[in-house]
This record gives structure tokens, C-alpha cells and sequence, in this order.
């Protein structure tokens, strides 16, 4: 792979011609000075937050049944819309994050990779798994009696975030290495908000759908740091042409067994509005071990 940090033609900065810098400098005295301090812009963020419309709503339940499983939930208390803004939100982020990581792929075969870097299967085993993390989470909106086809408000916000992430990943002249920045912000988020879904479930008292969340934040950890372990790899080839120089700490969940993936029979399904009852199983993918446990670099 090509160094990233290479010397061209760039001209941003004042020193590539100092001898215009002065004229460079007239620039801010010839701008118009504003008066204050901001605080008139702060009123005005103020005023329009305050008229905005919500940024989506909670799309009502798609047929008598599932308003009925709804409203139980409700009126004995349970806000049973927040854990499914938040699964939507995730199926969402999910979704998208198969189609980054089909992106990366295309960025690995046009770039290449570097020694500890990513290679083509480790990607596609990446992309699997966000795959079925979103069909599960399709399929306990399903049992939440919820549509999984709705946005929901903490689904647009989501999406938008990752606007930026699609940007930089769908961008031909942006390399494999500063893709995998773009999925590190994707990765540490992901990783957050599966904790979140985890609590959540709990908090319910549906320890069976947490228990399944937590096996995704489990792999979603391994995710998070097989990416670090990769713009790490990078930067120690480009600072140092040592692959291995800032590798010195290699986190436990990584170096010896990862958690056994969620079979789609153990999914919640069971029919919409039902309660959510199952448990997990196993499935084949990536490459194992003796002991089921999945080899990682
Ligand atoms: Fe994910
Ligand atoms: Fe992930």
C-alpha cells in the first residue's frame, strides 16, 4: 500500500508563499466586524428550537392487534416505544453499516491492504455479522408489534450521523486507510448503543433479548478492536515502517475466543405483538477453531 502521508501540491497553508502572506493577512481588517459576542445567534437557535417540529415521530401500530399489545404495554407503565425506537434505531444503523462495509471491500481490492491490515475475509466476516444483526433486530421489532419497515425518530437522527460516514467511505479518493476512520466512528458508536439496547431489554425484565443483545455487543467489540488493531497497523507502517510498534496492547477479547453468533432460529420471531421468548444458538461462519471459538488476527 501507497503511504497515505505523502508531499504534493498542497497549497492551504501561508508558508507555500510567504511573500503574499501580508496581502493574505489585509483580509480579516477588511472584513465587516461584527458587534457582540453571539449571543445574538444563540437567541436565534433558541427561537428556532423551540418552534421546530419533532424530527420523526413513533409511526402508530399497523393493526388492531399489535394497538392492543401497544397500549398494554403502555398503560402498565412500560414506555415499550423507547426500546422500539431504539431497536429501529440500531436496525437502521445496521443496515447501513452492511453497505460500509460492502464499500470497504471495494476500497481493499482498488488500494490493498498493509501488513496487519484487513484483509478481504476479515471484512466480509464483518459484513456478515452486521447482516444478521440486522435481521434479528427486524425481526424483535416483529415481536415488539412494531413496523420494522418505519423510521423512527432515533433511527433519522442516527441516519443522519452517518451521512458524514457514507461520505467518506463512498469517496473514490479516499484510501482503505482513511476509510477504516470512518468505521472506527461507525464501530464506537455501534458499541454504545448496543450497550444501550442491552440495559434496555433488561431494564424491561426481557433477559432472554438481552442476553441475544449482548452476544451482538460482543461481537460488535471484537469489530471495534480488529479496527483499531488496523489504523493502528497503519500508522505504526507509516510513522515507524513497523507494523507492530504501536500494537503493543492487544485487547483480551480479541486474542483468544470471540462469543458464539446468534443463530436466526433463536430470534424472538414468533409472530408480531408476541412476548419475546427463544434462545440463542449458533450458526456457521468465519473461519473456527477446534473449540467453536472464531480465529482473530
Ligand atoms: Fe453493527
Ligand atoms: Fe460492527
Amino acid at each position: 500500500m501507497k503511504n497515505t502521508i505523502e508531499l504534493g501540491m498542497n497549497r492551504s497553508g501561508m508558508a507555500t508563499a510567504p511573500r503574499l502572506a501580508p496581502e493574505a493577512l489585509q483580509v480579516p481588517r477588511l472584513t465587516q466586524k461584527t458587534q457582540g459576542d453571539g449571543t445574538e445567534i444563540a437567541a436565534e437557535r433558541i427561537d428556532y428550537c423551540k418552534s421546530a417540529e419533532p424530527v420523526a415521530t413513533m409511526p402508530p401500530p399497523g393493526s388492531l392487534k399489535e394497538l392492543a399489545t401497544t397500549t398494554m404495554k403502555l398503560l402498565k407503565g412500560e414506555k415499550a416505544i423507547v426500546l422500539t425506537d431504539k431497536v429501529g434505531e440500531r436496525m437502521g444503523f445496521e443496515r447501513g453499516g452492511v453497505r460500509l462495509y460492502e464499500a470497504l471491500v471495494s476500497k481493499l481490492e482498488a488500494y490493498g491492504s498493509w501488513e496487519r491490515g484487513p484483509t478481504r475475509q476479515e471484512l466480509e466476516d464483518i459484513y456478515r455479522d452486521e447482516l444478521r444483526h440486522f435481521h434479528l433486530l427486524s425481526e424483535v421489532l416483529e415481536a415488539l408489534g412494531a413496523d420494522p419497515t418505519a423510521v423512527t425518530p432515533s433511527a433519522e437522527v442516527h441516519d443522519v450521523m452517518a451521512h458524514g460516514l457514507r461520505m467518506v467511505i463512498s469517496n473514490p479518493a479516499i484510501n482503505l486507510q482513511q476509510s477504516l476512520e470512518a468505521i472506527l466512528v461507525a464501530e464506537l458508536v455501534d458499541n454504545d448503543c448496543w450497550q444501550n439496547l442491552v440495559r434496555l431489554a433488561s431494564g424491561y425484565g426481557e433477559q432472554q433479548l438481552a442476553n441475544r443483545f449482548q452476544q451482538c455487543l460482543d461481537e460488535e467489540r471484537v469489530h471495534l478492536s480488529r479496527v483499531r488493531n488496523w489504523v493502528s497497523a497503519a500508522l505504526s507502517n507509516d510513522a515507524f515502517n513497523d507494523a507492530k510498534k504501536l500494537l503493543q496492547h492487544v485487547e483480551p477479547w480479541v486474542a483468544a475466543e470471540t462469543p458464539k453468533p446468534i443463530s436466526r432460529r433463536g430470534v424472538p420471531a414468533g409472530g408480531k405483538g408476541r412476548k419475546m421468548r427463544g434462545h440463542g444458538g449458533t450458526s456457521g461462519r468465519g473461519k473456527r477453531n477446534g473449540n467453536g471459538a472464531r480465529k482473530h488476527r
